[in-house]
């Protein structure tokens, strides 16, 4: 059923499901194979682009009300703007992570992979433990 509460467990899974391909390619690139990791977050960006634009669809076209409990709660809704002060930068840099990456720009890679390093480290921590997916009696 497309509720809330289910579209916040399904999310919740993807992006912990992606965090582990992101974890692997940080693994394969401290061994050295920077082709892996490359490849790896390829995968990484491509998966998360559906998740976002599926979410997107959602929100915006399908259900845009899905969210409505989340908006009229003020406890729910500061935590769902604590999420998005990471998640929307984390998504606005992952084309950037991209494009540096493929074309060997190391340095400004390399920087921008700290600052969405923690972005992402945000995002599921603040996504996983402050967004219900159950709906509280
Ligand atoms: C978060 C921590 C990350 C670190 C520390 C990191 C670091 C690096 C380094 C050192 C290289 C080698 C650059 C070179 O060849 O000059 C590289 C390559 C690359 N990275 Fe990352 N990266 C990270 C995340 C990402 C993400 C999130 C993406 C994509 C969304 C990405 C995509 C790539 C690609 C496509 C390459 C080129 C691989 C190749 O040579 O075929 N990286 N990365």
């Amino acid at each position: 059923m497309l509720t809330g509460p289910n579209v916040i467990l399904t999310l919740k899974i993807a992006v912990s499901a992606v965090t582990v391909l992101l974890l692997v390619s940080l693994v394969v690139l401290a061994r050295g194979n920077y082709r892996l990791h490359g490849r790896i977050n390829v995968v990484f960006f491509t998966l998360t682009l559906i998740t976002v634009l599926g979410f997107e669809a959602i929100i915006q076209f399908i259900e845009p009300s899905i969210f409505q409990y989340i908006k009229d709660h003020a406890e729910l809704r500061r935590a769902l703007n604590i999420h998005l002060c990471f998640s929307v930068p984390s998504a606005l840099l992952m084309p950037a992570m991209l494009y540096t990456g493929l074309s060997h720009r190391r340095q400004v890679h390399v920087i921008l992979a700290v600052v969405f390093g923690l972005l992402w480290t945000g995002t599921v921590v603040t996504g996983v433990f402050l967004l219900p997916h159950s709906v509280s009696p």
